[in-house]
């Protein structure tokens, strides 16, 4: 099966700004920058193959978004790697990387933030076409266009109005037609539905998943709902404070979940599906600063497992089945082979 993507030891943090008489202070006798960083992604690596459903899953604030946003180089990474379609994409200018925007489409959580208002719907989605020469004349881009809008379920009827005269999910349907449109390899889908009525979820899901198996790309799918990446996804990772703390093909990860914040979070979601809330999820514990990450395991300080050593030492990865690898002491400790590599 062909690689895809190929992410590795992914770094990604933000400046935040400081204040210009505070930017150097004096310590020891020597003059030092005061830096103040938000780490949003720290050390994630992951791999999709062709055809594949690989999930993201973490509570708000955990670094998804940011990891995805990186790995399209809308933000330059900070350091490790991505490997696209077989070749390495980090630190490719943004011409050099035209040829591989084309394959790799981004579907956004709010449909209306990223579609232009002021542009007609049959623009938006001809643009793109025309951009990366995927039809040569205007004629055969509009007809491609609405053809692509009639699939996802827009009359070409309607393609002469604008975003703002359509409903949230036939917004999100207008978003999935602009990636279509170029034909891509991948979709990077952030949270597509959850700014979306419950009964409209479950229609724009089915719709996503009907052209994976049309069109034949992967994607990385990014969800805070369980039960949605539960149907979805074949692979799928587990992220706390900007790190993959576990991740595995689907059935293993949810049949045997390794990590205590995995267990957590997967205990929280009966709760979640009995009030019918599509909520962030929220567990209780003090979750660390992403400003100021602790030395060793993330996430100690709620974890009721915890020993000394999680305190004070990173956990490498521990390989529990095929695929199935997991970031915690209470693996390493048992003496179980440690590999990063599979
Ligand atoms: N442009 C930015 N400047 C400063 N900090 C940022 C920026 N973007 C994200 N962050 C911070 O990086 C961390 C990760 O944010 P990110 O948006 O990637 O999380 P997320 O998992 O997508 O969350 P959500 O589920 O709410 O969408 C957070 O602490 C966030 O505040
Ligand atoms: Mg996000």
């Amino acid at each position: 099966m062909s690689r895809v993507l190929e992410v590795n030891n992914l770094i990604q943090y933000f400046e935040l700004s400081v204040d210009l008489l505070d930017k150097f202070s004096i310590k020891e006798g020597k003059i030092s920058i005061n830096e103040k960083r938000v780490h949003a992604v720290n050390d994630v690596s992951f791999h999709i193959d062709a055809g594949e459903v690989y999930s993201l899953v973490g509570e708000s604030g955990c670094g998804k978004s940011s990891t995805a946003r990186t790995i399209v180089k809308l933000i330059e990474p900070k350091g490790g790697s991505v490997r696209f379609l077989g070749d390495d994409i980090t630190h490719l200018s943004a011409r050099r990387m035209l040829p591989y925007r084309k394959e790799m489409q981004m579907i956004f959580q709010d449909p209306y933030a990223s579609l232009n208002p002021r542009q007609r719907i049959i623009d938006i989605i001809t643009e793109p076409i025309l951009f990366h020469k995927i039809e040569s004349t205007k004629k055969a881009a509009i007809d491609r266009a609405k053809s692509i809008l009639e699939r996802v379920g827009i009359s070409s009827d309607q393609a002469d109005r604008y975003p703002h005269q359509f409903s949230g999910g036939q917004r999100q349907r207008i978003g999935i037609a602009r990636a279509l449109a170029v034909d891509p390899q991948l979709i990077i889908a952030d949270e597509p539905v959850s700014a979306l009525d419950v009964s409209i979820q479950a229609q724009i899901l089915n719709l996503l998943m009907d052209l994976k198996d049309e069109y034949g790309f992967s994607y990385l799918f990014i969800a805070h709902d369980l039960s949605v990446v539960r149907h979805i996804s074949d692979r799928m990772g587990i992220m706390y404070l900007g790190m993959i703390v576990e991740e595995g093909p689907k059935e293993n990860v949810f049949d045997a979940p390794a990590h205590p914040y995995t267990q957590l979070l997967f205990s929280a979601v009966p709760k979640i599906e009995k009030e019918g809330e599509f909520a962030p999820i929220a567990l209780e514990g003090e979750i660390p600063s992403p400003i100021h990450l602790p030395p060793g395991c993330l996430f100690a300080s709620r974890c009721d497992k915890a020993m000394e050593i999680c305190k004070n030492v990173r956990p490498e990865y521990v390989t529990l089945s095929p695929g199935h690898r997991v970031r915690c002491h209470l693996y390493t400790s048992t003496g179980q082979e440690t590999s990063i590599d599979e």
